[in-house]
């Protein structure tokens, strides 16, 4: 028998601290339902205290999702803790996950917190969280540059105070591989009651290295990996969920524990966070990549032509490649329609939503042959915004290019009810489309990211496309879809505008106020 590796996601959380990456409620429910679908055991929906909108989006995945457990991080300090656990109050299985930096750094610069006062501060909030759930976790920030005799300390005392799980977090991304294992020898053994609490790490990637240490951590005792789908997170990202679990099922002759993952269920997941969030995929991402199983060169293609497994180790359909099946065409019927958004998770909020996506769904079936399940989830990402989100829409856009000529468009959009209308010239049909928005508009914001992909494939495909937008200090994403990119840079640059208007400010649990004493 095998022991169960518990995979613990932080999409929701800590990838959420990506700049831009800020999810509504209903993206939320969308993406728990299909972590939940992906059979991950535990889902960091977010952090409650950080504003009445995360709280109310970890409180709607706590009512949505029934299997997986639903899980809130708080710092250490009373109100945390509680807005942590009435927010998951309504999940079947429910977790808090709380937290206090235990390096010197920290505490000295950032917490301004003598090693007493930390301890004593953990050891409270763990028994505060136990009133609300059995099931407690608890993370010293920053232990990768916390003195180990005090890091045996503060875990052994949290565990006594009733701490489940004990979560060993590099939030700096400066482990390697040899020294992260090691560390999670030495814990295992120098704490007498280790053997009362799963043992979690939680690694970022700014050395390219949070699979390698998360899998390090494994080899000496981990049974619990936090991490993101596709490797989202701040700066250089979390350690990526797929890289994991793939490593943990290619290589069970080197492992000995295996996950309840549905791999299947891992590309449709990675496309559906990369469409929410605007954050593409890099072609050469393992597993997820849009090239992780492609052969360019002759020899590699003829070997796996004779037989797959001289230059492959997984196969594409295993982790969910090619399962974006050919699924409605142009005569295709609104309940087909539904039906199929069901299938693949999406409910629309009414109606008047579903016949919106519907009408946008026929408009695609008359300019495009094929539709595949990932043009479905870029249909529908749009219907989750409200009318009161939507303060600019797009009407029409007329854009003209020729050679030796100034690319030149027009485009209409609608605010308020009102329709405004503007031109402009730009380098090319992108640019012009975009200022002509901008003028007006009058947003101010800056431009940080452009970027354009291919949904499916062919030339008929839809492109998806990112606008990163700046002002203030706040980044948002913004996405928009069309088999015109023209069109779908105009829809992604409104949706960014549209978000900065909306999203109210949240706090970055490790960078906000120092916890009060509970
Ligand atoms: O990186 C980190 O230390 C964290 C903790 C809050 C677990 O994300
Ligand atoms: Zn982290």
């Amino acid at each position: 028998m095998q022991d169960q590796l518990i995979i613990f996601d932080t999409t929701m959380r800590d990838g959420e601290q990506s700049p831009g990456a800020s999810m509504t409620r209903d993206e939320k429910v969308r993406i728990g339902k299909q972590l939940e679908r992906l059979r991950v055991d535990v889902i960091e929906a977010g952090f409650a205290a950080a504003s009445v909108g995360d709280f109310d989006a970890i409180r709607a995945v706590a009512e949505a999702v029934r299997e997986s457990t639903v899980c809130s991080l708080a710092r250490a300090n009373e109100n945390d803790i509680r807005r942590a656990g009435e927010a998951v109050a309504p999940a079947r299985r429910k977790r808090i996950h709380t937290f206090i930096a235990t390096s010197p750094i920290h505490m000295k610069l950032k917490l301004r917190m003598s090693e007493e006062q930390v301890l004593e501060a953990a050891v409270r909030a763990v028994k505060l969280a136990r009133e609300y759930t059995d099931d407690v976790e608890f993370s010293a920030e920053d232990a990768v540059r916390s003195e180990v005799d005090f890091l045996c300390r503060v875990f052994e005392a949290t565990i006594a105070a009733g701490a489940t799980t004990i979560n060993v977090p590099d939030t700096v991304g400066y482990s390697v591989p040899e020294r992260w294992g090691a560390l999670f020898g030495d814990l295992l053994a120098r704490i007498p009651n280790a053997d009362k609490a799963v043992w979690s790490t939680h690694c970022h990637n700014d050395l390219g290295m949070a699979v390698a240490n998360s899998l390090a951590a494994v080899m000496h005792g981990a049974r619990q990996v936090e991490c993101t789908i596709n490797g989202l997170g701040e700066r250089a990202g979390n350690a990526s969920l797929e890289e994991i679990v793939m490593a943990v099922r290619t290589r069970s002759d080197v492992f000995s524990c295996s996950t309840a993952i549905d791999a299947t269920q891992i590309v449709p997941t990675s496309k559906l966070v990369s469409t929410i969030t605007g954050y593409p995929v890099q072609p050469n991402k393992a597993v997820v990549g849009a090239n992780a199983f492609a052969h360019e060169s002759g020899i590699h293609q003829d070997g796996v032509l004779k037989h797959r497994e001289t230059y492959e180790i997984m196969r594409a359909e295993d982790v969910g490649w090619g399962a974006n099946r050919l699924t409605l065409g142009k005569l295709s019927g609104r309940n087909a329609f539904r039906s199929r958004l069901s299938e693949l998770g999406i409910t629309l909020a009414s109606e008047e939503a579903l016949n919106a996506a519907f009408a946008r769904f026929k408009e695609l079936a008359d300019k495009k042959r094929e539709i595949f399940d990932e043009d479905l989830q870029a249909l529908v990402s749009d219907e989750s915004v409200t009318p009161e989100q939507e303060r600019f829409k797009l009407v029409s856009l007329l854009a003209h290019s020729e050679t030796g000529e100034q690319p030149f468009a027009k485009v209409v959009i609608a605010s308020d009810g009102h329709e405004m209308r503007s031109e402009a010239r730009g380098a090319g049909l992108v640019d012009a489309s975009l200022q002509a928005i901008e003028a007006m508009v009058h947003s101010g914001t800056e431009l940080l990211l452009y970027s354009v992909n291919n949904i499916t494939t062919g030339t008929d495909s839809q492109g998806e496309v990112t606008v990163r937008l700046a002002k203030g200090g706040r980044v948002v994403n913004g996405m928009g879809a069309d088999t015109d990119i023209v069109v779908a840079s105009a829809k992604a640059f409104l949706s960014a505008l549209n978000k900065m208007g909306i999203s109210a400010a949240r706090v970055n649990p490790q960078y906000g106020e120092e916890p009060e004493t509970p």
